[in-house]
């Protein structure tokens, strides 16, 4: 048997149809990865209005990594419409948005007090935690690196690094934002060992303190520990390192934005985890509601209490609906059995995309931790020079397929792997078989 099941190309005729009213009522700037208009979803299998199964290996990028529609969620959240759809935390207080609150509270990392605000999106979330660390440090700057996505509001999208697809038209951007290299160990510096690479890139952070600004003016630091949009670049131990030590010996806050490699995605909660070095503020969305819109900032309590009452807040944040939801698929995703199965997921991707790294010269490079796992296309091995083209026509030949995907990459020329973790070994490997047929063929196209 196979997962997927095409009875007409994507997209069918009623996909054009809605598509085609998309397009008409819909601004253009909002781009699609893919033409599949979805009808319904269920574990790692997506269903479109022309009746095609396809497998989902982009989960509305990393935001269902429990699985689409988890039967817990789903209850939770229909009992929690039954009874107060909203409230609003800035004027009474319901249970769910409070035992939220709790949960990650106790499930982030770091041995300390900690407080919780909630909020609505990725980008809303890394405002908060902006905003907060320079209200407690009472210092104007920041720290960002180069490759990171932050989101797409003024303050995410001047922390944005790539500008040519996030930022392009919308200057001028906030001021006061540092932008220092961060280690991409496929892309050394010509010349360099990786060893060296890495502690150049590691020196770059004390000179950024000569060069570009003050320590006593940093507010924050804020970092990917594995960098999504950029292409699933995780930083190294080290480099993490020398950034805490660095927030420390200067009374800076780490904010670790972990919206992309949260909630189970690298086979631990988070992936902060893996290096053990904790942050003060840590950034969450994507998949901490399977799907709903919700986002959160975890902190020192200290620090999360500083702003004056009425200085944080939204008329969304902690809808008791999209809470439920959460505190299920936070429990879902915080179990043993699930986190051991993330990364079961990610060894047997990861060990199939070194196999494709060995067999066909455009693939560039195949890198990611855990679950998070990304192919690299080049013109060839020797240059690596991007090919962002060929990385599209090998997505679009393998969508058509019945794969659902979507690119990252600073230069557009990387495919990343988000399936859901309710993914099972027979549709992940159909769901790969699929994608190395469209590479394969543009292998022997060339
Ligand atoms: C690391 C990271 N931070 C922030 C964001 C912004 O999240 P949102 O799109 O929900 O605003 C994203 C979204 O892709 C992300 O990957």
């Amino acid at each position: 048997m196979t997962y997927i099941q095409l009875h007409t190309p994507i997209p069918g005729p009623k996909s054009r149809e809605i598509l085609s009213r998309r397009a008409a009522n819909m601004p253009a700037g909002l781009a699609k990865s893919t033409e599949i208009v979805v009808e319904k979803a269920k574990g790692a299998l997506v269903w479109d209005v022309d009746g095609n199964r396809l497998i989902d290996f982009a989960g509305g990028i990393g935001m269902i990594n429990a699985g689409h529609r988890p039967a817990q969620v789903v209850k939770a959240a229909k009992q929690q419409l039954d009874k107060c759809i909203h409230a609003c935390t800035l004027v009474t207080t319901n249970e769910p948005a409070v035992e939220l609150c709790e949960l990650l509270n106790q499930l982030t990392p770091g041995n300390f007090p900690k407080k919780t605000l909630l909020s609505n999106s990725g980008a809303e979330a890394v405002e908060n935690a902006v905003n907060i660390a320079k209200y407690y440090t009472k210092r104007p700057a920041i720290i960002v690196f180069e490759g990171g996505y932050h989101g797409r509001t003024l303050l995410t999208m001047s922390m944005t690094s790539k500008y040519s697809l996030f930022k392009k038209g919308y200057g001028s951007f906030m001021s006061e934002i540092y932008r220092l290299p961060a280690p991409n160990m496929y892309r050394p510096f010509q010349g360099m060992s990786k060893e060296q690479y890495l502690q150049h890139s590691i020196n770059q952070l004390d000179h950024a303190f000569i060069a570009q600004v003050d320590p006593s003016a940093v507010a924050a630091i804020v970092v990917e520990p594995v960098q999504g949009e950029g292409g699933f670049v995780p930083m190294p131990t080290a480099f993490l390192q020398k950034i805490r030590n660095l927030c420390d010996q200067h009374g800076i806050l780490l904010i670790a934005d972990e919206i992309q490699s949260g909630f189970g995605r690298t086979g631990k909660l988070f992936a902060m985890e893996h290096h053990g070095i904790v942050p003060d503020m840590i950034c969450m969305a994507k998949s901490m509601a399977a799907g709903l819109p919700i986002s959160a900032v975890t902190g020192r309590a200290e620090v999360m209490d500083t702003p004056h009452p009425g200085a944080i807040g939204g008329t969304y944040g902690g809808s008791p609906v999209v809470s439920a939801a959460a505190i299920e698929t936070i429990k879902l995703i915080s179990d043993p059995k699930f986190l051991k199965r993330a990364a079961q997921i990610g060894e047997m991707i990861r060990r199939t995309l070194e196999g494709w790294k060995k067999r066909y010269p455009l693939v560039g490079d195949v890198r990611g931790l855990g679950g998070m796992r990304l192919v690299e296309f080049v013109k060839e091995p020797g240059t690596k020079t991007p090919d962002p083209d060929l990385t599209l026509e090998i997505l679009r030949d393998a969508v058509s397929h019945g794969i659902i995907l979507i690119r990252a990459g600073l230069y557009s020329n990387c495919i990343r792997l988000l399936p859901p973790f309710a993914i099972t070994n027979e549709q992940l490997r159909e769901g790969l078989r699929v994608l190395e047929g469209a590479i394969e063929r543009a292998h022997e196209r060339r």
